[in-house]
């Protein structure tokens, strides 16, 4: 009797595998919320560690789906999800949440100071670290406008950050985080082209020597990337570099002239000719 007492915690910590490396399998992976409609259906593909992917594709096409299938928020409910050759469900939990970071599309900070809030990642992380994430995500002029510096509490006082600014803060939290995979949702719509910029470039640092899945909804961020999924129906319905998508004159090329005449519009400044 005790003997089975003291074997059954040990087998459960032997459960678990570890990825050889940092690169991500989606093996047929079908997944509906409500079991009528499929978000994804049936989805291969493979990111190379280090590799950066984009995912792009009208809304509702299962970008954020297969997203947080990857960050394991929801098992698919056939195929598989593989890190570094390990079926994400033998990962150990803690190991997994590690090992994948997700910045989401309208990110939620905790109502609690900035350094906190970054803190929330790597608790064991210092002050300096905290900075030093800060600055790689661009929240230097965030900071120096709030009345404690990083001491100050978000969404109390009349203490409120904007969207992007907001997302910055989040950026600076994964990049403390350290993760070797890195999700990335961008925001669907900057207030002003300042704000974007300095996202880009938040985000970019926190990319460096990563696995980065992106989700584009500008397709000027996708230019660099390895390889484009076109996701529609929640199918791959084009892949390929932005090159080799555009010469296929399809989908994709609809989505590229219908955003390059969006921005020649901006630029216009909402001048419909
Ligand atoms: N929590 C949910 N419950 C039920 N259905 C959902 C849920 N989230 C998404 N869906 C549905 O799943 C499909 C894929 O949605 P998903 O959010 O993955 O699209 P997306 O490509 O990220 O779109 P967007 O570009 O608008 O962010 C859509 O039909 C959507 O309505
Ligand atoms: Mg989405």
């Amino acid at each position: 009797m005790t003997r089975y007492l003291y074997i059954e915690p040990l087998s459960e910590t032997q459960d678990g595998k570890i990825p050889s490396d940092n690169s991500v399998t989606l093996k047929n992976v079908t997944y509906s919320y409500d079991g009528e409609k499929n978000a994804l259906d049936g989805v291969s593909l493979t990111i190379n560690a280090g590799q950066t992917v984009a995912l792009v594709g009208p809304s509702g096409g299962g970008k954020t789906t297969l997203a947080s299938i990857v960050s394991r928020f929801f098992d698919p409910q056939e195929g598989r999800v593989l890190i570094g050759g390990v079926d994400i469900k033998e990962i150990p939990k803690e190991l997994l949440m590690n090992t994948v970071s997700f910045v989401f599309q309208s990110s939620r900070l905790v109502k609690d100071t900035v350094l906190e809030n970054v803190r929330l990642s790597n608790p064991q992380a210092t002050r300096e670290e905290a900075i030093n994430a800060l600055n790689a995500a661009q929240c230097a002029d965030i900071i120096e406008k709030l009345p404690n510096s990083i001491d100050t509490v978000i969404g109390a006082d009349g203490v409120y950050l904007s969207g992007g600014e907001q997302q910055r803060i989040a950026i600076a939290r994964a990049i403390l985080k350290n993760a070797p995979i890195i999700i990335l949702d961008e925001a669907t719509a900057f207030a002003d082209p300042d704000n974007e910029q300095k996202v880009q470039a938040a985000l970019s640092k926190l990319s460096e020597g990563k696995t980065v899945i992106m989700i584009a909804h500008r397709l000027s961020t996708v230019a660099n990337a390895d390889c484009i999924y076109v996701l529609a129906d929640g199918k791959i319905a084009e892949s390929g570099t932005r090159d080799e998508l555009i010469e296929k004159n399809g989908i994709f090329t609809k989505m590229w002239n219908d955003y390059n005449k969006s921005v020649e519009w901006r630029i216009g400044g909402g001048q419909n000719d």
